[in-house]
């Protein structure tokens, strides 16, 4: 493949809706691999600018607002800044994080659209859209909600069917209603601009399946795809309220579609943090219209079409603009085997983890791309997180970096000593450091981030191998003046392990070249074996990673049963129908039942039986009770003396177990099966009547 030739490089990661948090789906997918990616530019003293933001627009925010009673800016406000702090905490080194809610980004997306409107490159088409007659305003899809066609489901919205998973369109709906008003939708004419994808269609299969057969196989195959099959002209307008409006004359109540907006905000932030420091930044033009300006775009599988397709023809079509050179996407991340969900909570949730686990950011940071789904779906498990960190972090990256450090402070005084010969043994190290860098770098090059970061643990690995074979701690009793060479040594690979994680680990790598008092380091530095001088002083050893225990592993995965549980409650919950009510009976019928309030004085398990339990009321009458009741798997004994409850006291009695049961205990039965005893709101005499 021939190597373009390119002055700088303009990378930008998927703008996060602001109706949510950031999990590590978000970041293994998207902000790790670009920030990696970034970082090793920038040490190579490359001219690169990373771009990101909230994308503040579209139905989800406006549905989020409606339903916690909040305007759709106060929860982007909300949100944008969560997400914004949670980046900063695991290093996501931004140039700028901004908003499309911001003036610049409305004046260049109004202006983007405008143009094209003037160049006459967008199609005014009328198309029936459904309408609230009665809130007076069109529906999107999610607004409409109605009976499933194909599973019933009486809650499914109008563009899916979250029971059976279905895509639906909201006509497709049984008693279809408005989320609003709860009036029944109508189709009312509306007129909308059409980006004609179609009339691209050759021009993106020129452009794409003949110029660009380097992007991954995912992301290529999901654009031949499409464009096997026929492009359909796309709306870039929306009957709604919340958005950047129309600007068109008779357009009101219209905005921008938000992937028409949203992508557009990688220009306009752009645009911001260049006017705000032109001294170094230069004119945001630089960064998006020079053709010696290389594009990336990194995402996950869900936005591909957007950015291959919609996005690149925008840019088409308005011209003066350059177009993506690669788009590394990558495939979703699940958890402990199951897709990542934000309204299952199936997720990690960034704040929570540096909650549970203050200052490991790296750790993650690691796991994520050691298990980068950057050819298919992949899974995150807490296991595999504690065995990375503990065998790999720990044992290998740490523990050379812990080897090298303590034994030159043992015998050295901290002081990086002089170089002697060097024999095969060094040699060899130092040739095989050599070797990584240009495989990591091949590998970083190409966007595979987990090959890379493999090879840049493999330095690890060579340093600890370099010290087990030279075993200073024996030369030092024959030969003090070698164990100097071997202390330089494994000194300038510790330095070279410094530069080599910065991309990944930026955050260890930091506390690495202070402990090393490491100022400059460039990459181009990685397998130099003059890092450090002879003479340099370092700084205190300490540990740069530290085991994680089993107990706090536990922790998590107790957490994620616990989710579980409430989502499957949840969801049996929905499918609960009360029985029937049985019927009548006659009001004397009902007065031959004598229900009396009991006061447990004594409650155990029946021996022998894993359902019962025997209770000793006190009710009222001056003799104990004893009442048996199948409650034994939802109560411990022990909670529930003390307790009154409520019992049926004229049930002729029968004997289970041996054991004579005087009545019955009252218990609702709960939608899943659980049994819940009945009891009195205040303290009421044992023997009272119920009635
Ligand atoms: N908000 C979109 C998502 O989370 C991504 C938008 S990327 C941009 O799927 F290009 F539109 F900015
Ligand atoms: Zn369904």
């Amino acid at each position: 493949m021939e190597e373009k030739k390119f002055k700088r490089t303009t990378v930008t990661a998927a703008l996060p809706y602001a109706n949510g948090g950031v999990h590590i789906g978000h970041l293994a997918g998207v902000y790790v691999p670009a920030d990696i990616y970034v970082r090793y530019l920038r040490l190579k003293k490359q001219d690169v600018v990373f771009i990101g933001g909230s994308d503040e627009h579209g139905v989800p925010i406006t549905i989020r607002a409606k339903k916690e009673g909040i305007t759709p800016q106060d929860v982007c406000d909300r949100y944008h800044k969560i997400i914004k702090d949670s980046f900063k905490e695991f290093g996501i080194s931004f140039d700028i994080y901004s908003r499309t809610t911001s003036k610049v980004h409305s004046k260049l997306a109004s202006d983007f659209f405008r143009k094209l409107y003037d160049d006459g490159k967008l199609i005014e088409k009328e198309s029936e859209q459904l309408y609230d007659p009665e809130a007076k305003q069109f529906l999107a899809d999610r607004y409409v909600m109605g009976t499933c066609p194909h599973c019933g489901n009486p809650n499914a919205y109008g563009d899916q069917c979250e029971k059976c998973g279905s895509d639906l369109s909201p006509m497709e709906l049984i008693n279809p209603h408005s989320t609003i008003s709860g009036a029944k939708p109508e189709l009312r004419k509306t007129k909308n601009w059409y980006l004609p994808l179609n009339q691209y269609q050759d021009w993106l299969k020129q452009w794409i399946l003949e110029g660009h057969k380097e992007w991954r196989p995912n992301v290529y195959g999901q654009c031949k795809s499409w464009l096997d099959m026929d492009l359909q002209p796309r709306a870039m307008t929306r009957d709604l309220d919340w958005g950047i409006p129309v600007p068109v004359e008779g357009a009101d109540g219209k905005v921008l579609y938000v992937w028409f907006d949203a992508p557009i905000g990688y220009i306009s932030n752009t645009k911001e943090l260049c006017d705000a420091e032109p001294e170094r930044w230069g004119s945001w033009e630089k960064w998006w219209k020079d053709p010696e300006t290389r594009l990336i775009h990194f995402i996950g599988k869900d936005n591909i079409v957007f950015h291959c397709l919609i996005f690149p023809v925008m840019l088409k079509a308005h011209g003066g603009y350059i177009l993506p050179d690669n788009v590394p996407a990558n495939e979703f991340l699940n958890l402990e085997n199951d897709k990542i969900s934000t309204s299952r909570n199936w997720a990690v949730w960034l704040d929570e983890y540096l909650k549970d686990f203050p200052g490991k950011q790296d750790v993650l940071r690691y796991v994520l791309t050691a298990n980068a789904p950057e050819t298919k779906d992949n899974n995150f498990t807490w296991k595999d997180f504690q065995e990375r960190n503990n065998s790999e972090l720990v044992a290998i990256y740490g523990n050379f970096v812990n080897r090298a450090l303590q034994l030159t402070k043992k015998y050295w005084n901290g002081v990086v000593p002089a170089c002697g010969e060097l024999l095969d043994v060094d040699k060899q190290a130092i040739q095989e450091f050599k070797d990584v860098k240009e495989k990591v770098e091949q590998y970083l090059d190409n966007f595979k981030f987990r090959e890379a970061q493999k090879e840049a643990m493999n330095l690890a690995r060579i340093g600890n191998k370099y010290i087990t074979e030279c075993e200073p701690w024996k030369v030092w009793k024959t030969d003090p003046k070698r164990v100097e060479t071997i202390l330089y040594i494994s000194l300038q690979l510790v330095a070279n392990l410094a530069i080599a994680f910065e991309p990944f680990l930026p955050f260890s790598s930091k506390k690495l070249r202070e402990m090393i008092n490491l100022k400059n380091f460039d990459w181009a530095e990685l397998g130099s074996t003059t890092l450090l001088e002879a003479g340099h002083q370092l700084a205190e050893p300490q540990l740069l990673f530290e085991k994680i225990e089993d107990e706090a592993i536990q922790y998590q995965l107790d957490k994620l049963a616990a989710t579980k549980k409430a989502n499957e409650a949840a969801e049996a919950a929905k499918d609960y129908k009360a029985e029937p009510i049985k019927a009548n009976i006659p009001f004397d019928e009902w007065e031959k039942l004598d229900i009396r309030v009991g006061h447990i004085k004594d409650c155990q398990k029946v021996k022998k039986s894993n359902k019962l339990l025997q209770f000793t009321l006190d009710d009222g009458s001056g003799t104990d009770r004893t009442i048996l009741s199948g409650i034994a798997k939802f109560y411990k004994p022990e909670d529930l003396i003390g307790k009154d409850v409520l019992f049926i006291a004229n049930l002729a009695p029968r004997k289970m177990m041996g054991i004579e049961s005087q009545g019955m205990i009252l218990s609702a039965l709960n939608f899943d099966g659980s049994l819940s005893v009945t009891t009195t709101l205040s303290e009421v005499k044992p023997g009272s009547q119920v009635g």
